[in-house]
């Protein structure tokens, strides 16, 4: 039996092709391991970051690829078809991060009621969140449309949290406005619509194409041009939150803004435009968000199940919205895989879409 895989070449993210990987028979699975069946998987710019990253956040080495290529990481569902393990049985649903592939054998350790990790030696040194798979059988929020959702948004959000959370707990470092980048990608407007309900201001700042979009949703209070940030006042205090990583816009909004900028946050790197030389910057000095470390904080202030059950109620103010907003898109088969990524890649999906992709025909 074979995969198919979905790979990309690391030094040139435009070059992808599919290969098939033999796997092992199912009689001959390792002790405790599980073939999965990869039955979709959600698509954002998310995932070319991944990419983007991969040598230096070591994504690239927890689904290994030939010599030279890299399988991105994306969140998605499976299904069991074979199980070597005694607690988990052929036909159990999991959620969690899994290769652009058709399979994926996983070595199930630490399994309990609600989830199981992969115990693979090659995945070990990568955060453990990554090695995480949900027990989802059954459970309708990870079903259909809501399953949709959350393979598309819930990692996202998760980000949207913590950086809202880490602004909220440092008083945005006395900004009552804040800026965010890409405006139009997922993170954003779920930061965007934390910071709006605890009553900040919030600005997006996005592609002229994008204003349409950006305007249609409830958490912005003002949309600027990328083109246009000039025209911001710069009489009280901000905060930025950088999803777009393009250090000319990073640079033109710390002179802009002078010492007002009070916190500038880095998170993403949408437009993949880091050539420029920033030089010292006026304001607060930027620095990179780091989740791990955010969580451990947070698991150690909050105890057990604490970051759960506050993500937990943000989710639930969070996911109305959606319905509104953004259509799921489903695609399946390997030229529809290529396709959607190449203009993920590009920047040319239009932001209301939510993709939702399988290498299954
Ligand atoms: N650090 C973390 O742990 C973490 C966690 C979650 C997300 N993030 C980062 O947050 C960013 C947003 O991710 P997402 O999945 O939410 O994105 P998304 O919804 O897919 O965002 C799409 C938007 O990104 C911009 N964009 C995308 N590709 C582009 C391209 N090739 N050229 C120019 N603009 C492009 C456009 O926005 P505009 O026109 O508005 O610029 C586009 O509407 C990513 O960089 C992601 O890695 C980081």
């Amino acid at each position: 039996m074979t995969s198919t895989d979905f790979v990309v070449a690391r030094n040139d993210l435009a070059q992808c092709k599919l290969i098939e990987t033999v796997l092992p028979d199912a009689a001959v699975l390792p002790a405790d391991a599980l073939l999965v069946k990869v039955e979709r998987f959600a698509f954002t710019a998310n995932n070319i970051t991944y990419a983007v990253m991969g040598d230096q956040l070591k994504y690239w080495q927890i689904f290994p690829a030939p010599q030279g290529f890299g399988n991105i990481p994306v969140w998605g569902f499976g299904e069991v078809i074979a199980s070597n393990h005694p607690g988990i049985t052929v036909g159990e649903r999991l959620f969690g991060y899994f290769p652009m592939a058709t399979h994926l054998v996983v070595e199930a350790a630490d399994v309990s009621r609600r989830s199981l990790r992969d115990g693979a030696e090659h995945r070990k040194q990568v955060s453990p969140v990554y090695n995480l798979y949900s027990r989802v059988t059954g459970d309708p929020a990870f079903a259909g449309h809501q399953g949709d959702l959350q393979a598309l948004l819930r990692p996202l959000f998760m980000l949207s949290f913590l950086v809202d959370d880490f602004l909220a707990e440092n008083d945005d470092f006395g900004a009552r406005s804040v800026l965010l980048s890409s405006a139009s990608s997922k993170t954003a407007f779920g930061l965007a619509h934390l910071l709006h309900s605890r009553g900040r201001k919030v600005i997006g700042l996005t592609s002229a194409s994008n204003t349409g979009f950006v305007g249609s949703l409830p958490c912005y209070d003002e949309i600027v041009t990328y083109e246009r940030i000039d025209s911001l006042p710069t009489d009280k205090p901000v905060a930025y939150v950088d999803m777009a990583g393009s250090s000319a816009l990073r640079a033109g909004l710390h002179h802009h803004f002078g010492e007002q900028m009070k916190s500038s946050v880095r998170v993403g790197l949408t437009h993949r435009a880091t050539d420029a030389d920033e030089g010292a910057l006026p304001g607060a000095k930027p620095r990179w968000f780091f989740a791990p470390d955010h969580i451990r904080k947070r698991a150690k202030d909050w105890g057990p199940g604490g970051i759960e059950q506050r993500f937990g109620t943000a989710w639930s103010g969070f996911a109305p919205m959606l319905e509104r907003c953004l259509s799921v898109v489903e695609s399946r088969g390997p030229e529809a895989v290529k396709r959607i990524y190449l203009d993920t890649l590009n920047g040319r999906i239009p932001p209301e879409q939510g993709h939702m992709l399988s290498l299954l025909g």
